[in-house]
């Protein structure tokens, strides 16, 4: 059984702040233990007994409360992480400041774990040069800021400044957690490992179209993909996301091109490869696409009762990729095989892995298993991963972000 960890969630005055509670509830879903910290202005948009019911523990604004067992450090020193949503562009200047007027600000000086803070403000509060100076001011020491994502704000005004999904907030969090389960504070200095490294990820199904409306497809929601995204952003890295038909949201600071097809994705790979340092294969592409496009719909009227497609092979990207590296350029593929048996799945794996050429190819199983879904469109994973040699290197399984991070412990 994993053992739970202290989260702090920082809560500031934000209209945002309703969003929060989703925030502490998956924290708590995920089996951690979480301390919601407060501020006065939080409280007007957001009810205490909400946070506390969701939380499962006592809300705490009050500096001047809880002063015998010295409250405003000891949140802070008993933190494996602290999570600060939504973060407004104030308190994001206090903690620029160092400034512990509150209790949230005592908690975060007075603690040694790592720092993720999802800014939520209007766009020009955003842009503002000294919220600019004052972001800057916190990635310099390594705190990790999400978002904010861009769209529609709380008035009728869109634009960047909208606090990050609670899923991707969490997802990071969770992400610089797993790093290192018993000991978070360690995780501040190991989460960096990627800094200055472009990590290329590709993520999704490609969808081979027959007609403009239909299209051959497959199971892939892109969960897996994004997740390395999000874990290889949250170790300090560039990262491009080559996204074809994902289910799930981009994350916001990650550069991303939609792709639809196999061919649109082999364009968007290799032009994006030129500046890359890491490249992860994680989409399922097609391996045939139809022959001939029709240019209007099908019609069963004109098709009769058998209609017969002709397909032409995709070209392997991957493979592709991997013929043509940069030198030190560290390329990773996946290997999804509905195979059963553990010992045929590992030879498939290893016949792939001498056909691509990659360094390192991650092997899964995908399909039905005992009447349940396993590897695509699931929340957990389970993986093999093996070198040029066909020798095993790292075993994973867990959440899609636990199994992210032991695929980029290969390039760190
Ligand atoms: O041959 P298979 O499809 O099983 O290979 C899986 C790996 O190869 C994945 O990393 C996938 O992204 C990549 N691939 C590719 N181009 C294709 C087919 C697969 O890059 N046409």
């Amino acid at each position: 059984m994993k053992t739970p960890r202290t989260i702090v969630v920082g809560i500031t005055g934000g209209i945002a702040a309703y969003k929060a509670v989703n925030i502490v509830r998956a924290f708590v879903l995920h089996g951690d233990s979480v301390h919601v910290v407060a501020t006065a202005a939080a409280l007007r948009f957001v009810g205490k007994p909400t946070l506390e019911a969701i939380s499962r523990n006592p809300v705490h604004t009050d500096l001047y409360e809880g002063v015998a067992e010295v409250r405003h450090v000891a949140i802070g020193q008993c933190a494996d992480l602290i999570v600060v949503a939504p973060a407004t562009a104030n308190s994001i200047a206090k903690l620029a400041a160092g400034l512990a007027d509150d209790l949230l600000g005592n908690t975060i000086l007075a603690s040694t774990a790592p720092l993720v803070i999802a800014p939520a403000m209007h766009t020009e509060m955003w842009n503002n040069p000294a919220t600019v100076a004052n972001v800057a001011v916190l990635r310099s020491r390594g705190i990790t800021i999400v978002g904010p994502g861009v769209g529609r704000l709380t008035g009728t005004d869109t634009g960047a400044g909208r606090m990050e999904e609670p899923e991707i907030i969490v997802a990071v969090a969770l992400a610089i957690l797993d790093r290192a389960p018993s000991a978070g504070k360690a995780a501040a200095s190991a989460r960096q490992d990627l800094a200055g490294r472009h990590v290329l990820i590709s993520a999704g199904g490609t969808r081979e179209p027959l007609d403009p409306v239909r299209y051959l497809g497959n199971r892939s929601s892109g969960m897996q993909g994004v997740a390395l995204a999000q874990a290889a952003l949250a170790r300090g890295a560039r990262v491009t996301l080559v996204a074809a038909n994902l289910e799930v949201p981009v994350p916001t600071n990650v550069s991303c091109v939609l792709v639809g097809s196999a061919q649109e994705m082999l364009e968007a790979m290799t032009t994006a490869a030129a500046a890359a340092d890491v490249i992860i294969m994680a989409a399922a592409v097609a391996d045939y696409r139809p022959k001939s496009v029709q240019l209007g719909k099908i019609k069963k009227d004109e098709v009769g009762d058998t209609l017969t497609l002709e397909l032409v092979k995709n070209p392997d990207i991957l493979a592709g990729l991997s013929a043509s590296r940069r030198p030190g350029q560290l390329i990773i593929g996946f290997a999804a095989e509905t195979e059963a048996d553990a010992d045929r799945l590992l030879a498939l794996g290893r016949e792939k892995m001498a056909r691509k050429g990659c360094d390192f190819l991650v092997v899964n199983r995908v399909g039905y298993v005992d009447g349940e879904t396993v590897g695509f469109g699931t929340e957990r994973n389970a993986v093999t991963v093996l070198d040029r040699g066909g020798v095993i290197v790292n075993e994973a399984s867990g959440s899609k972000m636990s199994v992210a991070n032991c695929i980029l412990d290969l390039a760190g």
